[in-house]
């Protein structure tokens, strides 16, 4: 490997932005992938993305195809996406539903739990028992399903814990998908999520949004010096008052998630440009009308919104060095009509605007990089504080993966 990563992650200066190494690399991005996407708990999808025995979606991450299914026990389960026989794809449309999982080379088929059920021909000495799907780390925290590709997956429970009660008011097992959307933006995910941490691009870029969700930075970032500011308190205190967890809390390894309920623009309900609720059937015992959005992130794959009357999920899906899938869920009441209590157009147009105005800008930002002329700039203390706590998990995460010298070099 041409470039010393450990020696660049050293240099890193705290408050810029990376080396263009680091969103440019292939090397760098098969270590992103080795480091962070092989071995941490990932949101994959909703679980009512799959509503029937023997619903599957497929997921890929890096090299890794996962697929999800719900089984007869309506359990969901998570499986590398390989037969084993002689490895080939099980399921190749992006989701779809079977009664079993057959595969599409010589038919040797396994049941939604993943053990083997037939395979033709294959001698009196073979043990089907030995052949089952090898299974992916499947979490379901209160309707998010989760997955880890890695042998032993980390701790799990204290982030479920801690983020349980805050989703649990949002009753995402009453949920349905209203609709989906998943764009390709030409860009290195870390400046898919420096770009979604910090709203200091908001004002120039997102005319729509800007409507409902504040400028503030305390909002998109972090507070940086611990305080809450005395508005802040009291929409807080309102919330829980009326039973919606909201105050915020930043926690694991170096910050790797955080939950708070913010307020909104000053009257409004949820992300529509009338600012009133996008679905008049509300999904979730959120009974305060302006609680605002619950702001979830999870590094490296998640962000979400939880409003009183909708919620939305979004995931983040490495691609190449270059590229990056980022998946909307916008979630609704099961018992919503569409039609009657919402409309798909209304429902989603602020965020695809402004999904497609941060994709111009991620490949904006990518394609300056590119130049050999870029070097790291300073993050602005006042409007970018989330990008720099993103970016030192990020630095963290990956010398604490890389083992000791890394570490050391700290
Ligand atoms: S590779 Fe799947 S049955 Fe042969
Ligand atoms: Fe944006």
């Amino acid at each position: 490997m041409p470039l010393d990563l450990s020696d660049l992650l050293a240099q890193h200066m705290p408050g810029h932005s990376l080396d263009r190494a680091f969103y440019t690399d292939p090397e760098i991005y098969a270590q992103d992938l080795e480091t962070i996407f092989y071995r941490e708990w990932q949101f994959a999808i909703p679980a009512c993305q799959l509503t029937k025995t023997g619903a599957y979606a497929r997921v890929q991450i890096g090299a890794y195809n996962v697929v999800l299914v719900r089984g007869a026990d309506g359990e969901i389960r998570g499986f590398h996406n390989s037969c084993r026989h002689r490895g080939s794809v099980l399921c190749k449309a992006r989701e779809g539903a079977v009664a079993k999982l057959t595969c599409p080379y010589h038919q040797w088929t396994y049941d939604l739990d993943g053990r083997l059920i037939w395979a033709r021909d294959m001698g009196p000495d073979f043990d089907p028992s030995q052949h089952s799907l090898k299974p992916v780390h499947v979490r379901d925290l209160a309707g998010l399903i989760y997955i880890c590709l890695a042998e032993d997956a980390p701790d799990f429970d204290s982030f479920a814990d801690t983020a349980r009660p805050y989703l649990a008011v949002h009753d995402l097992d009453r949920a349905k998908v209203a609709y989906q959307s998943s764009i390709i933006e030409k860009g290195n995910w870390k400046l898919v999520w420096e770009n979604n941490r910090e709203c200091y691009h908001c004002a120039g870029t997102h005319p729509a949004l800007c409507r409902s969700f504040p400028l503030d930075p305390a909002v998109a970032g972090v507070s940086a010096d611990g305080e809450t500011p005395p508005q802040l308190q009291s929409h807080f205190d309102k919330c829980e008052a009326a039973g919606a967890p909201s105050r915020f809390v930043m926690a694991g390894y170096a910050g790797q998630y955080r939950l708070a309920r913010m307020p909104l623009q000053e009257r409004a309900l949820s992300y529509t440009m009338d600012l009133q609720p996008a679905s008049k059937r509300f999904l979730g015992r959120v009974s305060v009308p302006d609680a605002g959005t619950l702001l979830k992130f999870h590094y490296p794959s998640t962000w979400n919104h939880f409003l009183p009357d909708i919620s939305l999920t979004f995931r983040v899906t490495p691609i190449g060095p270059q590229e990056t899938e980022v998946t909307t869920t916008w979630l609704v009441d099961k018992d919503a009509v569409e039609g009657v209590d919402y409309d798909i157009q209304r429902l989603t147009e602020v965020w695809l605007a402004t999904n497609d105005e941060d994709r111009q800008i991620v490949e904006d930002n990518q394609l300056g990089i590119n130049s050999p002329a870029y070097t790291p700039g300073p993050y602005s203390p006042v409007m970018e504080d989330g990008v720099v706590q993103f970016v030192d998990w990020y630095v963290k995460t990956l010398q604490r993966g890389m083992g000791p010298r890394a570490v050391a070099a700290e």
